[in-house]
């Protein structure tokens, strides 16, 4: 049995569709989980998907797909700009990182660009909302060798 993706979602993306639509869209982090199991499923994957308020519930994750997951999607919300712990702990990964966002990092507040996850990712996909996480695991599905490279 082949093992699965994990998308792991940090603080405050349980509010999607009410949280700054503007900035985050209007599809609910049900709906993205929908996509991110479609997507996984075409190429017979399983995904545990899962969002925490909770550094160190997600740092407890993380530490957890170290030997269950065979990538990582990732998008650490605000953790990503401030937390070395879960850097630490996705460097103590052997399986590749893919981090995600919706919006465009890059292109907001000056604070929001510098990404203590992309220090341990293999990629970074931001910017296209609910299709960054299908992107994402497009990536982790390659990465895992689940897709043929071209
Ligand atoms: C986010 C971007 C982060 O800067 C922000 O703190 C979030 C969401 C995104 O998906 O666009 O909470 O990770």
């Amino acid at each position: 049995m082949s093992k699965p993706i994990y998308v792991l979602n940090g603080p405050n993306l349980n509010l999607l569709g009410v949280r700054e639509p503007t900035v985050y869209g209007k599809a609910t982090l049900e709906q993205v989980r929908e996509l991110c199991e479609a997507r996984a499923d075409a190429f017979g994957r399983k995904v545990v998907f899962r969002q925490t308020n909770h550094e160190g519930e997600l740092i407890d994750w993380v530490q957890e797909a170290r030997e269950q997951a065979c990538a990582l999607v990732l998008n650490p919300a605000g953790y990503g700009h401030t937390s070395v712990s879960l850097l630490d702990a996705l460097r103590t990964l052997p399986i590749p990182v893919v981090e995600c966002h919706l919006s465009n990092p890059a292109a907001r507040e000056h604070f929001r660009r510098h990404s203590f996850v992309a220090l341990a990712a293999a990629g970074t996909i931001s910017g296209f909302g609910p299709l960054s996480y299908e992107l994402a695991v497009d990536a982790a599905l390659r990465l895992c060798g689940a897709v043929r490279a071209a």
